[in-house]
């Protein structure tokens, strides 16, 4: 059982429904956090509310990152049911088919772009004026390898990652006076739902990303992704931020 580092809190999850979101809320809490646990797809969060059995400190809202009403249900939804909250994870997001630069079509970009970044932003707008006003709060995003290299996603995917990095980079900098944290989490393969978004459409993308897809090991558990978004959220981190913290078990360092 892991240790109670969030006794006390109160954390907002995005993508919440499904392999690392749902990781990250089951294991926030065991570690004893209240969630605001927020998904597009409402069945996986019945399941996950299921799979939790916990009434008391999850509270589930069905929502796209990518609508700024439905953020702010969720953001309201924390306020209510928790009096606010103390991080924020933004895991919710989409892949690209690996479609290369001249085979993308606008519906792709623009979809890749409004769930993983737009969706970042929105939710990160909304939690950072809530902790300018409490003085304090952590923001974990969820990026990618693809973040870090042009060889692990199609086109529309490794630009959105990148801007990933570049929200948690300017966030870190500017707020980092206000007892407020950004990080961002860089996963390798991992065995998740992420579904026929990640599956290749195009033998051209496929082709141009297999040296280096062929490099990355085998899938994890979204459970070795959600122990060290959490600990990035906990204040045991507290001197982190700014960090892009690779968590693919080796694939970037050869
Ligand atoms: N699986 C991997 O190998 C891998 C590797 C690197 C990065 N990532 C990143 O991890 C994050 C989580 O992906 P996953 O692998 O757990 O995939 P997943 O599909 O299992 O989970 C993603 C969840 O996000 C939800 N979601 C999708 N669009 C949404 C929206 N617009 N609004 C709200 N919720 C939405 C889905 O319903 C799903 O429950 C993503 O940002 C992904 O880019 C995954």
């Amino acid at each position: 059982m892991p240790e109670p580092r969030h006794e006390g809190r109160a954390l907002l999850v995005t993508g919440a429904g499904s392999g690392i979101g749902r990781a990250t809320v089951l294991r926030l809490l065991a570690e004893g956090a209240r969630v605001l646990a927020l998904d597009i797809v409402p069945e996986r969060l019945r399941s996950l509310e299921e799979e939790a059995g916990e009434r008391a400190r999850l509270v589930t809202v069905a929502g796209d990152v990518a609508s700024q009403d439905d953020v702010e249900r969720g953001h309201a939804a924390a306020l209510s049911s928790f009096g606010g909250y103390d991080g924020l994870a933004n895991v919710a997001g989409v892949m690209d088919w690996f479609l290369p630069a001249h085979e993308v079509d606008d519906e792709t970009w623009t979809r890749v772009m409004d769930v993983n970044v737009l969706g970042t932003m929105r939710a990160s707008r909304l939690a950072l004026r809530h902790f300018l006003q409490r003085g304090a709060g952590s923001i974990v995003n969820v990026a990618s390898e693809a973040a870090t290299r042009g060889a692990a996603g199609g086109f529309a995917y490794t630009a959105a990652k990148h801007a990933v990095l570049g929200q948690t980079r300017s966030i870190a900098w500017a707020y980092r006076g206000d007892g407020i944290r950004c990080n961002a989490v860089c996963p390798g393969a991992v065995d998740t739902d992420l579904g026929s978004s990640a599956q290749p459409r195009s033998d051209f993308g496929l082709e141009r990303v297999r040296p280096i897809l062929r490099l990355r090991g085998p899938s994890v558990h979204p459970d070795r992704i959600a122990g060290t978004i959490s600990w990035l959220l906990s204040d045991e981190a507290d001197n982190v931020t700014g960090a892009l913290l690779l968590a693919d078990g080796g694939w970037a360092a050869g």
